[in-house]
């Protein structure tokens, strides 16, 4: 490749001759793309150096990003410069999302217009649309398994219903969330159709293999991600006569990275969703995008320099859009999505608090918040200008990745603690201790680990109180899915709802019938909106209503104060009681306290906890039940109902 030195005179003249396409009308663009150009020729390097077709694919790559720039819309040049003025936008406390299958939700893309409204009035106004592009129907993963990165699904609608939407939801002030599935494509797109039909150009987009040599060397590593349905990481394709990764299922080929064209064709993808007004890229499971033998081929080197160039381009050519790493992996790894070392925030600005989610469960189950209190240590390192997504649960199963040392330290057996853990949650017919019902979702004999499926209603216990008729059990319910709610909306980061969750849905089993669904459990929680179940949530008393106005009147609370934006980690309070977990947020002087009782009996607190933080106060307002607490002496209380939870300032 050509030296680095040299790389931004020959642009410059490239560009002169307007063999890159025209750039001149937009002087921002030039700069930002000679400002970036040095790290994206490095990084691209560092990759790709040693490939025959390096040279080549960097200079298309530019043309890619001027090419990207100069199919921008105006009015979204105008909102990246807008962004660009108020800070870090994405940290901002008046965001808040949810999650939604456009079919399930609306029926619809034409339907969404008109389903705004509600959700406007939740105060939700940041939208992930679940996947839409196309995705053949019964080997679809959720949409995961794309067989056109640029085409709208028949089924949901059209590419300009979805602009016309989107523009729609920027005049409203709101957001938008998709995603770009990176890691594998669907085995009906283009490029997997060309590869089985014997293209060898196409074939190397992929990992093919003819015999099981390699597949061999790679299967002794890795893990198997879907187990019960999809155990191993190659399927044989007969029609090509080869081996081909299917890390998933063996409907979902994995790309082949380290071939320099697979990346920039995704680039120009990832260009093409920021042009269609996409405001943060869910970039689906990063953390398998590079592979190597020996190793599990999850977080290598390679995968993280790659998100680092992603970024690069990014910024050059479609600035507003933020980029989100869907990387549910150990705490220890997690951080590290965030950018280490000269990139610290610098590769993606967001993550899941994936582990945080799962603790909560774990807390939930257990009434104790040791565990969560052990594995503080590596959250909370996450850098200034990165931000979490923070979530009860999503579309995909709860998967209990943090330590077994965090177990452990908590004086815990880890096989056990999981093992009871697991049996709290699944439904068995056996459950004398558990309220829950959920299901286990890819149980692996070999190892023992499985995630767990279930809507949060079920999991909290609302669908066997309404089944037993029992009001005690629905209001504990009740109780148990706010307590969640609010432990995850007021965490920090970015609160990610799942949509149904606002009105209780409890587990929809009808996905058995459907020989396309039927071997992922997951489906049990991506329930199908009944809109007359929604309009329950106007009268006054219902389960519909209790939950959502209790949803809504959280979003305000945290909407009113921006000492709720994610601008500093937070710092959890003493545990003096093991079962409440409490957090302090803090800007400038200004702080809250938010403390969550994880038993389902009454738990007391010492005063001294907040004496302890250092900050004197007197009388504390509680911004959710609005009463006031006066702080008493040390061995005195602040007493937390069964599953109580309190937003405290000082007044
Ligand atoms: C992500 C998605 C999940 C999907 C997988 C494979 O983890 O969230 O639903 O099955 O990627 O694309």
């Amino acid at each position: 490749m050509h030296p680095e030195s040299l790389i931004n005179d020959k642009i410059n003249q490239l560009l002169k001759e307007n063999r890159l396409g025209k750039t001149s009308a937009d002087k921002a663009f030039e700069s930002r793309l000679f400002d970036h150009l040095p790290l994206i020729h490095r990084l691209f390097g560092e990759i790709y150096s040693a490939h025959p077709a390096a040279e080549d694919q960097f200079f298309q790559l530019i043309v890619s990003l001027v090419q990207g720039h100069q199919s921008r819309e105006k009015a979204l040049i105008k909102r990246d410069q807008e962004k660009a003025k108020n800070g870090i936008w994405y940290l901002s406390n008046e965001l808040a999302g949810m999650s939604l299958y456009v079919d399930r939700f609306a029926g619809h893309l034409k339907s969404m217009p008109d389903k705004l409204p509600y959700l406007e009035d939740l105060g939700v106004n940041f939208l992930h649309i679940m996947p839409i592009f196309e995705s053949p129907a019964g080997e679809s993963d959720g949409g995961y398994a794309v067989s056109d990165f640029r085409k709208v699904d028949a089924r949901f609608g059209t590419l300009e219903e979805l602009i016309s939407l989107r523009k729609k939801m920027h005049h409203q002030g709101m957001y938008l969330m998709l995603d770009i599935v990176l890691n594998h494509t669907s085995h009906h797109h283009e490029w997997a159709r060309k590869a089985k039909s014997g293209d060898s150009y196409y074939q190397d987009f992929f990992y093919t293999y003819d015999n099981r040599w390699i597949p061999n060397e790679f299967d002794a590593a890795m893990p198997d991600i879907f187990p019960e349905s999809a155990p191993g990481n190659f399927t044989w394709n007969e029609e090509m006569g080869k081996w081909v990764m299917t890390v998933f299922h063996s409907y979902q080929w994995d790309l082949n990275y380290t071939n320099p064209i697979v990346f920039r064709e995704m680039m120009e993808n990832i260009l093409f969703y920021g042009n269609l007004g996409v405001d943060l890229l869910r970039i689906d499971a990063p953390a398998f995008i590079w592979k190597k033998t020996g190793t599990s081929s999850q977080n290598l080197t390679e995968a993280h320099t790659l998100l680092r160039l992603i970024k690069q381009c990014v910024q050059v050519a479609t600035p507003g859009m933020a980029l989100l790493g869907e990387a549910i992996v150990a705490p220890k790894e997690i951080m590290n999505y965030f950018g280490t070392g000269e990139f610290i925030a610098q590769e993606c600005d967001f993550a899941y608090n994936a582990t945080q989610m799962a603790l909560q469960w774990d807390m939930l189950a257990s009434g104790e918040t040791q565990i969560m209190l052990n594995a503080q240590h590596e959250i909370l390192k996450k850098p200034y200008g990165t931000s979490w997504i923070t979530y009860t649960r999503c579309h995909d199963d709860i998967g209990l990745g943090y330590d077994d040392y965090m177990i452990a330290q908590a004086g815990k057996d880890p096989y056990q603690h999981r093992k009871f853990l697991k049996e709290y949650y699944s439904f068995s017919g056996e459950q004398w201790m558990s309220p829950a019902r959920g299901a286990l979702f890819s149980s692996n004999p070999k190892t023992g680990d499985a995630r767990i499926s279930g809507t949060l209603a079920s999991l909290c216990g609302l669908e066997k109180a309404l089944i037993e008729n029992s009001p005690l059990g629905i209001d504990q319910s009740i109780q148990k899915i706010l307590m969640m709610q609010a432990h995850s909306i007021f965490l920090g980061g970015l609160p990610m709802l799942f949509y149904g969750d606002e009105i209780g849905y409890t587990n929809d089993y009808s996905y058995q019938n459907d020989p396309g669904k039927s071997y992922d459990n997951r489906w049990m929680h991506r329930p199908i909106i009944d809109w007359e179940k929604v309009a329950k949530a106007k009268t006054e008393g219902t389960v519909e209503n209790r939950i959502f106005s209790a949803l809504k009147k959280m979003l305000q609370i945290r909407k009113q104060r921006d000492l709720f934006s994610d601008l500093s980690n937070i710092t959890w309070m003493g545990p003096h009681n093991i079962h409440i977990a409490g957090f302090v947020r803090r800007k400038g002087n200004e702080r809250v306290y938010c403390l969550y009782n994880f038993s389902d009996q009454a738990a007391y607190l010492t005063w001294y906890a907040f004496r302890e933080q250092g900050e004197g106060a007197e009388v504390l307002l509680d911004m959710w039940a609005e009463t006031e607490y006066r702080i008493g002496p040390d061995h005195e209380y602040l007493i937390l109902a069964p599953h109580g939870f309190v937003i405290l300032e000082p007044k």
